[in-house]
């Protein structure tokens, strides 16, 4: 992006998956590296914003002029997330653990020889969806839709689903979870753009462009 293009501006990134506690020493977890994400926050760093990147434990090393905060679970996200707000731009890229369980054991489960534990699982928040529906809701609001099929029919009815006004889709059913590559469709509406596989480095200067380019002239 034109050096610039987002100065002034504040730009909030969550990345990264989320650990949903069992016991204190177990979680559910997903495979997500955090990479797509943090490309973001750093190309938009280097636009010039100022940037706020929520970050699940992942084992990346911040990218210079981004303000990290590090959280596990998905409520630690979305409290962070609604601490970070108001922001011009929200671009929500983490893999948020559907599902946590209802409750956290104090102590380590034991094998009691018997039958293994049933994990009661409960949803967690949506919190792209439920930043969607704030009075200071960022008026460009951007998803991910990570899909093994019919990739781009899942993100038009996720964007009208969760409020946002962007959904960038991919397809996961290759190595794209913890790859360097990406190949991504961005879903405005009946309008997709389809762009080629190349590197997550790419792939997030020229979504930070096209967010630059959309923002209201301030
Ligand atoms: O429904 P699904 O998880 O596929 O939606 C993906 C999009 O929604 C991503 O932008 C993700 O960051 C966001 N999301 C969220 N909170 C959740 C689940 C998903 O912000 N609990």
């Amino acid at each position: 992006p034109a050096n610039g293009a987002l100065s002034g501006r504040h730009v909030l990134v969550t990345a990264g998956p989320t650990w949903e506690p069992i016991d204190p020493v177990r979680y559910i977890a997903n495979r997500s590296s955090g990479k797509q994400g943090f490309a973001i926050a750093a190309a938009a760093a280097a636009a010039g914003a100022r940037v706020t990147l929520v970050a699940g434990p992942v084992h990346l090393p911040t990218p210079p002029g981004v303000d990290r905060v590090d959280v596990e679970s998905a409520q630690q996200m979305a409290d962070a997330v609604k601490q970070a707000l108001p922001a011009d731009i929200g671009v929500m890229v983490a893999a948020v653990a559907d599902w946590r369980t209802i409750s956290v054991a104090k102590d380590k489960l034991k094998k009691r020889g018997s039958a293994p534990p049933a994990l009661l699982l409960t949803e967690n928040p949506d919190i792209l969806a439920s930043v969607a529906a704030r009075p200071d809701r960022p008026p460009l609001l951007i998803g991910f839709a990570a899909e093994t099929e019919d990739v781009i029919r899942y993100a038009k009815e996720k964007r009208k689903r969760k409020g946002a006004d962007w959904i960038i889709a991919n397809d996961v059913s290759g190595d794209v979870m913890g790859g360097d590559v990406n190949a991504v469709h961005i879903v405005r509406g009946d309008d997709v753009i389809s762009l080629p596989e190349m590197p997550k480095e790419e792939v997030a200067r020229l979504l930070v462009e096209r967010f630059a380019d959309a923002l209201p002239r301030h």
